[in-house]
């Protein structure tokens, strides 16, 4: 049987350095705007962008839930990948929660995994990915494509 292993580091806030920690407080603040009624979970996420500009989106969600949107790919339909001057750098996501356990660090659902990695492929350069909770801990990848093994993507749909 293979085996499958990728780098990931655990660790706190603090310990980052200040532009990462920045960011964070971006994602965190982004989860004010999140209109999430249905499950009360507040989603925020940030993006650092190749000219050190940060740009946030949160989870909307609708009485239709399907309609509803993760604050990740909200995020991501607003950055064109295609810009050099967007490029992403790196995403943080937080969330604030009544009802969920605040230490587990956020992770980002299968399609968000999958919309991150068309980014990253579509600007040819790593996005990091830094998985916040608001009690602290953090998870990071420093490439997003550490979070799909095995990823569906251009490379399957031609020969
Ligand atoms: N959600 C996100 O916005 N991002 C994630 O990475 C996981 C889940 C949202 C979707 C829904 O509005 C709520 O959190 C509960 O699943």
């Amino acid at each position: 049987m293979e085996q499958f292993a990728f780098p990931f580091q655990q660790t706190t806030i603090a310990q980052l350095p200040a532009h990462i920690q920045e960011l964070i407080a971006e994602a965190s603040k982004a989860t004010h705007y999140a209109y999430a009624p249905y499950s009360q979970f507040h989603v925020g996420a940030a993006a650092l962008l190749a000219d050190g500009s940060i740009k946030t989106g949160s989870n909307h969600e609708n009485a239709s839930y399907p309609a509803g949107i993760c604050a990740e790919r909200g995020l991501l339909s607003g950055i064109n990948p295609l810009d050099k001057q967007q490029q992403i750098l790196a995403m943080a996501v937080n969330y604030t929660s009544n009802n969920a356990a605040n230490a587990t660090p956020l992770s980002p659902c299968g399609i968000c995994r999958q919309t991150i990695l068309e980014t990253q492929l579509a600007q040819n350069a790593p996005i990091a990915l830094y998985m916040c909770s608001p009690d602290g801990p953090v998870i990071y990848v420093e490439d997003a494509a550490h979070l799909l093994p095995f990823y569906f993507s251009s490379k399957n749909l031609n020969k």
